[in-house]
């Protein structure tokens, strides 16, 4: 099987970059397929972190990577994005990097609109204010802009014209400023001798790929609980997380998709509004917080934090079609004298095993919590299983059982090499590893 995607099998956040970046030793291509610069994905070689929304993983071991047209492209955040890179010794050139023709893009105005959607909103989604939601919005809605608009300056100030319609009909009608359009014109114009240069035919760069036996790692940004359609609506973000966004989302055939490795802490952690029925408060959620730096890559905000939902973990295993599971930030539990596992819910007096799907019923659910001793010492930075304490080892294979998936890695520190290997999903080849 020559292709991987990873998917977050929680609310984001698991450590899918640096799981990118480690399957990308063995890989010739990292893609993007879904979601923008919401994404934070960080990667930590050396003791030099690397923060990474737009530019797929596999950049920083200089490994080709692709945009798809199933993202939401901010072409001033992807080109602050190259420079930061840049700063940081990493050049990202159109030899080492792909833009989809057809990625949406997403615009001044779309930022805009996000700020005023969440203030007007009586319960507000806490979105990262990056402007995606509008920009698929816009998409879907048929009026949006895309990267190979850049390309036509005249119908680029025609669609922007139409958008600007639309849009500022809605801020009048609120009250609110018109956008203006002059200098957003001329922002994309000028940035647009820079963003042509990477865009070609994604399609075909992937299709060529598969023909010459090349190993391509999908990367996904958000999580199944973030999915617009599995995840806990209308707390999500706006596009689709799952691998199933492989396909439409950077243009090859569903049976080319390969393994599917969802991502999840140990623990889990939620940024933003929404129910997370596992979510503990105190000092043990200031304490999980604390240790697993549990803070927004691009906006800084703190992170909820909780024990592991195994239900939910299950549930989205299944709809998102995961085959192998890595478990990260195992070393985020050192010392505590309990772990906990979130193995049921009750519901209004009544014990399930499963997430309904209505928000009201989410955020009635109760957890049931199932004790594990603690361990003593530090898991961090061991690379064999047969190093980990016991209790650590039992959590593991707790979890695995609950889930019913193979755990195929299990991380213990943000450095690249912090992980213990059971089985590359590159070479998987069934049955259960630990
Ligand atoms: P992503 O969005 O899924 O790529 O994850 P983020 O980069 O937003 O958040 C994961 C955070 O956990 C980052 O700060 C990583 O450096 C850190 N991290 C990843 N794996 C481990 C691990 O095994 N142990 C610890 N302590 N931190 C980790
Ligand atoms: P990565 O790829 C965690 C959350 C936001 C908000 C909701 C909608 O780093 O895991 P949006 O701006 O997308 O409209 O916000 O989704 N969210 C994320 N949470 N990790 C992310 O990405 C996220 N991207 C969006 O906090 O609750
Ligand atoms: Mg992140």
């Amino acid at each position: 099987m020559s292709n991987v995607v990873v998917v977050g099998a929680q609310w984001g956040d698991e450590g899918k970059g640096r799981i990118v970046d480690w399957l990308a030793e063995q890989a010739d291509l990292v893609v993007r397929y879904n979601g923008g610069h919401n994404a934070g994905h960080t990667l930590v070689v050396n003791g030099q972190t690397y923060k990474l929304a737009l530019l797929p993983s596999g950049i920083v071991r200089g490994k080709p990577g692709l945009i798809g047209n199933g993202v939401a492209l901010d072409p001033e955040a992807l080109l602050a994005e190259i420079d930061r890179m840049a700063a940081l010794g990493i050049r990202v050139t159109p030899d080492v990097l792909q833009i989809a023709e057809t990625a949406t893009l997403v615009l001044p105005v779309h930022r805009a609109i996000d700020a005023a959607q969440e203030r007007l909103r009586a319960q507000p989604i806490g979105t990262t204010l990056r402007g995606i939601g509008p920009a698929y919005e816009d998409k879907v809605g048929r009026r949006g802009l895309r990267v190979c608009d850049l390309a036509e300056p005249q119908l680029l100030a025609q669609k922007l014209d139409g958008l600007l319609a639309h849009h500022n009909a809605w801020f009048r009608g609120l009250g609110l400023e018109p956008f203006p359009r002059d200098a957003m014109l001329n922002d994309l114009l000028a940035m647009a001798p820079r963003i042509l240069p990477f865009v070609g035919r994604v399609w075909e760069r992937l299709d060529r790929a598969h023909a010459s036996g090349q190993r391509t790692v999908f990367e996904g940004s958000q999580a199944v609980m973030l999915d617009v359609d599995w995840g806990s609506y209308p707390y999500v973000t706006s596009s689709t997380t799952l691998a199933a966004g492989v396909a439409s989302g950077a243009g090859i055939a569903p049976s080319r998709i390969g393994q599917v490795l969802g991502v999840s802490k140990v623990y889990a952690t939620r940024v933003g509004e929404g129910p997370f029925t596992s979510e503990v408060g105190g000092a043990t959620g200031d304490l999980l917080r604390q240790r697993g730096a549990e803070y927004g890559v691009n906006t800084g905000r703190p992170r909820r934090c909780g024990w592991l939902d195994t239900v939910q973990l299950r549930q989205s295993c299944k709809v998102a079609g995961i085959d192998l599971l890595a478990l990260t930030k195992l070393d985020v539990l050192d010392g505590f004298e309990s772990v906990y596992l979130c193995t049921g819910y009750e519901l209004d007096g009544q014990r399930i095993d499963y997430m309904p799907s209505a928000s009201a019923e989410q955020q009635r659910l109760r957890p049931v919590l199932k004790r594990f001793d603690g361990w003593e010492g530090t898991t961090r930075g061991i690379r064999s299983y047969g190093e980990l304490p016991s209790q650590a080892a039992t959590l593991i294979e707790a979890i695995q059982q609950e889930v019913g998936v193979e755990v195929s890695m299990i991380t213990t520190g943000p450095e690249r090499d912090d992980a213990i290997v059971l089985r590359s999903p590159f070479a998987h080849t069934g049955g259960a590893a630990v």
